[in-house]
């Protein structure tokens, strides 16, 4: 395999953390207390928030390396690990070190998404777990690449769509599956979230902070702006397609993949229409302002609406996310999701936000509330490294949850169209456009193989 980017570079060594099992790497159950080793692969607020929150909240996990291409996030983590835990770790910038590291049973994928699928494929093929964050992937063939690898190389792989181990999404499943919702009639999703115009800086000398050309990785060689990466914070890569998905990638995969979730995880959609530009803001960014996406579930239409359009419109707050006995306003809460039965109306949320029924004459006739499921859904990880069990984020599951944003993202990129799918192939039947950006494309020495 050609992997100009897995040279190993880094240095990699950490007092006070120990061998993890043995067993894990061969792929065999391991005892309930047995160590596990981690390592991180992009250090910004998400990943590092993870990682420590899964070390402070499981017992006997530590994180033997941090590995980043932005040299102030590295050195920030490494400290900030350091001063939460009392060791420091190694740090690299090179992820195929980590790869190489027999002491490392686990790595957890935080980068932007171009880098998710050829960092997770390369991991399962080391013999390593691996936690990564959502949106899996940049084109539909990757996530099926990564599901592959998993399956080949007995991993247990947990996809970073934490609403998997929230316990409103099993208990509207459930209710759902019970009948008292009535036959599901149609489907609505939101994204209404706040934001501004996007306008790309020009360019500018790559800074001493940054590797650029590893950052990049997959995607196509482009001058460096710091439109798109920044030293402390995260920087505006979500806007440009060939590291991202937009708000449709970074907000709706969530409730996308919990209303996936609740409705019994529905194979994928016969059709896709999106609509989508810059009739908001007139801003330069790729990724649209505002996004309308209707899929095709046969019995049903799923609808995802939003961008960031919409400064009246919240997430849900602490307040709401850590009681369980809290419900969003439903009507300004951006991440809402409307399943109309033909007996009642789900308004379910994310974040914590539980779920209710509303039935005839404005009534509630059933809710449940819900905290934050982040700490849930790392514990199920650490719980099916050690038992060898399948993990919440099922990787076949948000692959075909990581699909259907993937989807809406293509018919809009194609020229806002309706789009016909075929399920078993993966492919659409009527637009080669549309299947040349479901491959995707990679820079050289970063492809994904077809035989993983
Ligand atoms: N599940 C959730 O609720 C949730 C919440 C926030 C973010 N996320 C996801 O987490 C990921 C990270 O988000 P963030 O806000 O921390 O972004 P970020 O851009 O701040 O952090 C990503 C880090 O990855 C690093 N990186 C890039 N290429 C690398 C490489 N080749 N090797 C090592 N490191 C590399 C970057 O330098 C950066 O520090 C994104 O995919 C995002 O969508 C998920």
């Amino acid at each position: 395999m050609k992997r100009r980017e897995f040279l190993a570079t880094g240095a990699v060594g950490a007092a006070g953390v120990t061998l993890g099992s043995p067993f894990l790497l061969g792929g065999s159950a391991a005892g309930a207390n047995d160590k596990i080793v981690l390592a991180l692969i992009g250090c910004g607020s998400r990943g590092l928030g993870c990682i420590i929150n899964c070390c402070k909240t499981n017992e006997n996990v530590t994180v033997k390396t941090v590995c980043d291409v932005n040299r102030t996030k590295l050195a920030d983590a490494a400290k900030n690990i350091e001063k939460t835990f009392g060791y420091l770790p190694g740090t690299t910038e090179e992820m195929q070190t980590v790869f190489d590291d027999k002491e490392v049973n686990a790595v957890w994928i935080a980068t932007p998404e171009h880098w998710h699928m050829p960092a997770a494929v390369r991991a399962c093929q080391a013999g390593k777990d691996v936690y990564v964050e959502k949106n899996l992937s940049v084109n539909i063939r990757e996530s099926r690449k990564l599901v592959e690898a998993a399956a080949k190389y007995n991993r247990i792989v947990q996809a970073g769509l934490q609403n998997r181990s929230a316990s409103q999404g099993f208990s509207a499943r459930e209710y759902i599956q019970s009948g008292k919702l009535g036959k599901v009639v149609t489907v609505k999703t939101y994204f209404m979230l706040g934001g501004g115009q996007f306008t790309e800086a020009p360019e500018k000398p790559v800074p001493a902070w940054l590797d650029w050309d590893k950052w990049l990785g997959p995607a196509p060689y482009r001058p460096f702006s710091p439109s798109i990466v920044s030293e402390h914070g995260r920087g505006g890569w979500q806007n440009y397609w060939a590291y991202s998905g937009g708000e449709l990638d970074d907000e709706a995969s969530h409730t996308i993949d919990l209303t996936r979730m609740v409705l019994g995880d529905p194979p994928h959609p016969k059709s896709v229409y999106a609509w989508g530009g810059h009739h908001v803001y007139g801003g330069t960014g790729e990724t649209p302002e505002f996004q309308s996406v209707v899929y095709d579930f046969g019995d049903y239409i799923l609808t995802a609406d939003g961008g960031p359009a919409f400064k009246y419109m919240y997430k849900a707050p602490n307040s709401i996310r850590n009681d369980a006995a809290k419900f969003p306003n439903w009507r300004n809460y951006s991440a809402r999701v409307e399943i109309y039965g033909t007996e009642g109306l789900m308004y379910l949320g994310r974040h914590g936000g539980g779920w209710q029924v509303l039935g005839q004459n404005d009534k509630i006739v059933a809710e449940d509330g819900a905290v934050f499921p982040d700490t849930a859904h790392q514990k199920n990880f650490i719980e099916c490294i050690r038992s060898r069990q399948k993990p919440n984020g099922d990787i076949e599951e948000c692959h075909r949850s990581s699909t259907l944003i993937n989807m809406g993202n293509i018919a809009c990129r194609v020229g806002n169209k309706q789009l016909l799918f075929d399920g078993e192939t993966e492919k659409f039947t009527n637009d080669g456009q549309a299947n040349i950006l479901a491959r995707g494309t990679y820079r050289k020495g970063y492809e994904i193989p077809e035989d993983v």
